[in-house]
């Protein structure tokens, strides 16, 4: 070899130094940032693009919740989700998420069909996506089934107040103040194993009682100030919900717009024979 280009080798720097791959946020760390002056964060998401973003982010926690039926599909509830749609995001999610931890939504009925229904589902949902726990929409009686699925290794978020997958019974999307029922079932999930809590659409007062008293943390939607953490749905933090957002979110972007008008201005010039322009064509 030259020996000028042994120096040129010598002095170049070293090229692609390996990427330092991020420590993964675990339950373990959830439960430290209980109290701590930091609040949590949580946020959906249901593909490639947006999970990477939402890691970049920073958030502690990146949700595929059921919501997917309804932001993605288009339904009117979160009721039609299946386990192999579950199983499909959540596997994109985990793949393109490498610090938050990533949690799946068990899809209703599934935590109403038994302990060992509950048990294979979950386990399906970490060996297939490779996520790092389920989240499960439940009362005080669904404390054996968070129970059961804690037994078999698999970390439990537990889902309490208003619960979308119960919209019918519930007679709609709407405040939950019962606070002897909150407060019982929060309770329930939480002694019977779930490493957080998620508490949806219920008094600030008493999410914040059940923040300061609950032995693990809470992340509220719809739930006050005084939460551990917190968790939206992205496609309404980035107002690119097809309808209207529910009165608990705050907007960070106008998403629908910047898309819209993007495509209208793609189309016009589509149609006056403006693009593709010379710096688009090829050859
Ligand atoms: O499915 C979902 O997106 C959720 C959040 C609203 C907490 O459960």
């Amino acid at each position: 070899m030259p020996s000028d280009t042994r120096s040129l080798l010598r002095s170049s720097p070293p090229m692609n130094p390996p990427a330092m791959k991020p420590r993964r946020v675990t339950v373990l760390d959830l439960a430290a940032a209980r109290g701590r002056p930091r609040p949590l964060s949580m946020v959906t998401a249901y593909d490639w693009p947006t999970a990477r973003l939402a890691d970049e982010s920073g958030v502690d926690c990146v949700l595929v919740g059921d919501s997917v039926a309804m932001v993605v599909a288009g339904r009117t509830s979160t009721i039609p989700a299946t386990l192999e749609q579950m199983i499909y995001h959540g596997e994109i999610v985990s793949r393109a998420v490498s610090r938050a931890l990533v949690v799946v939504d068990l899809p209703f009925p599934l935590q109403h069909l038994g302990v060992r229904t509950a048990v294979e589902a979950s386990a399906r949902i970490l060996k297939e996506t490779g996520c790092q726990a389920v989240k499960l929409e439940g009362t005080a009686g669904q404390a054996d089934v968070i129970a059961g699925i804690v037994a078999a290794g698999i970390p439990v978020m537990g889902h309490v107040g208003l619960r979308p997958q119960a919209v019918h019974q519930l007679g709609g999307y709407r405040m939950q103040r019962d606070e002897d029922r909150l407060v019982v079932d929060a309770r329930a999930a939480a002694d019977a194993g779930a490493f957080a809590v998620v508490l949806e659409c219920i008094p600030a007062a008493v999410a914040a009682t059940l923040s300061r008293t609950l032995p693990v943390p809470t992340f509220g939607i719809g739930a006050g100030p005084d939460c551990d953490g917190q968790v939206l749905v992205m496609h309404d933090l980035v107002g690119l919900s097809p309808d209207r957002v529910p009165k608990f979110v705050r907007q960070y972007a106008d998403a629908k717009s910047t898309i819209a008008d993007a495509l209208a201005r793609w189309r016009a010039d589509v149609e006056r024979r403006k693009f593709p322009g010379p710096d688009e064509t090829l050859g």
